[in-house]
This record gives structure tokens, sequence and C-alpha cells, in this order.
């Protein structure tokens, strides 16, 4: 396919996994027999516009997931494969972001950002964020909220709210400059549109996917992978 851009996915899988608990950090426990995260990394593989991959993980697995890469590359025929980055992560969430955002080659001008705790992403998500991203500068997938959602004192109008997904995807100079700037202003935010908004961009919204969940919390994952492993 012939674009005059590149689109990078950076895909994070440095965290604690706190909430789930367990011995290892959660995008490493096994699901389907592999590694949580390797089902986003082949998601995102199997994208022909998506020509490189930051694979963001933590210290203590760094050779192991490099170790790993040739065996998984050699599935895939030589012209598909990307290139794939192996990055160190940083002590939250947004200091793997910005890890993985580095490590991109100067060609990359799109960049989506998935949460490796989200093994369920289809192809045909990272296509659809991939397109919109390209036509709109940015796009965060959305889905609407089945439960009525309200504060301690009262109850939000659920028309007016989304629950947000990963991959979101943003123009590389535009998020590179949004993490830059809460660094300087001290913002923390969840997700990556939140940083980018900081800046007076309002993100453009694509239809998420309600199978894209994240596994968080131990009631997330199949009852056959409750057990710690
Ligand atoms: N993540 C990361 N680096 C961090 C923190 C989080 O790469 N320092 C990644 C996680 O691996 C996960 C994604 O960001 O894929 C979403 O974060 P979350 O679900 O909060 O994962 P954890 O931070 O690992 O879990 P917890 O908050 O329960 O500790
Ligand atoms: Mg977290």
């Amino acid at each position: 396919m012939q674009q005059n851009y590149q689109i990078g996915a950076v895909v994070l899988a440095a965290g604690k996994g706190t909430r789930l608990g367990g011995s290892i950090p959660k995008q490493h426990r096994l699901l389907h027999g592999e590694p949580m995260y390797m089902a986003s990394l082949r998601a995102f593989a199997s994208v022909a516009e998506i020509s490189e991959i930051a694979l963001v993980v933590d210290r203590a697995h760094l050779q192991e997931v490099e170790a790993s890469l040739p065996g998984f590359l050699s599935e895939m025929e030589p012209a598909a494969r990307p290139t794939i980055h192996v990055v160190e992560g940083g002590a939250e969430r947004p200091d793997s972001v910005v890890a993985g955002l580095a490590a991109f080659s100067s060609a990359v001008r799109y960049v989506l950002v998935h949460d490796g705790a989200r093994p369920y992403v289809t192809g045909s998500l990272i296509r659809r964020v991939a397109d919109a991203v390209t036509t709109y500068g940015s796009a965060v997938p959305c889905i609407r909220p089945r439960d009525t959602i309200r504060t301690a004192e009262h109850t939000l109008d659920r028309s007016t709210l989304y629950l947000v997904q990963t991959p979101q995807g943003f123009r590389r100079d535009i998020l590179e400059y949004a993490y830059e700037q809460a660094k300087q202003n001290g913002f923390a935010g969840t997700d990556d549109a939140s940083y980018v908004e900081q800046l007076g961009v309002r993100p453009h919204l694509e239809e998420g996917d309600p199978a894209n969940m994240k596994i968080t919390i131990p009631g997330d994952l199949p009852e056959e992978e409750e057990t710690p492993s």
C-alpha cells in the first residue's frame, strides 16, 4: 500500500497490575496459552498500515520479551513484518507512553497508543482508528455506558457519556507536545486524549468495540485463567 506517512503503535505493557494482583504483572499472565500482551502485539502486527510498534515493558521482562520476538516475527511473511522496538517503561503510564513515542523513527507521523491490558483488540478496530487519525488528526474509540452513572450527589445524563477505550490515535507531534506540556504543568490524566485536550484540541470520537475491555480486576479474567500463575 502506498502511504506518504507512517503510523506507529505504542503497546503499553509496563504496568504493575496492582488492582488485579497476583505474583506477576497482568500483561505477562497467560491468556489462552500466551502472555496477555502478545494478543495486542499480534493484532497490531497484522495491520499493514502500522509500520512500527513500540512494545513498552517493565525492566524485569525486557530480556524475555526481546527473546520471544524472533519466533513471533518468523511466523509472518517477511514483507508484512513491522519493525518492533522493545522499550523499557517508566514509573507511571505517561512515562511509558513517552518512552514508546521516542523509539519511533522520524518517518512516523501518526501514532496509536494501546493498553497492552486490552487483549481483545481487533485488527478491524485498529484499522478504523488508523484511518480516522489520518483523516481527522485524532481518533478515540468510545462506547456508550449501559448503566446509569452518577456522582455521590447526582445522576449524570447518560446520553452525554462515553466509556473510553484504546487504541487512541493522534498526530505524533501533537501527542509528544501534549506530554511535554503536561510535565511542565503537573497535569496527570488516565488516557492520552486527556493530555491532548489540555492543549485545547477536541479529539475525534470513533465507535469503539464492546469486546475490547481492559483487564483490570480479577473478575475480568476468563474463569480458567483466574488462578494466580
Ligand atoms: N502501563 C505502563 N506503564 C506504567 C503503568 C501502566 O505501560 N507505568 C500500562 C499497563 O501495562 C496497561 C495500561 O498501561 O497496559 C493501562 O494501565 P492499567 O490498566 O492501569 O494497568 P496497571 O497500571 O498495570 O494496573 P494498576 O493500575 O491496577 O496497577
Ligand atoms: Mg494503572
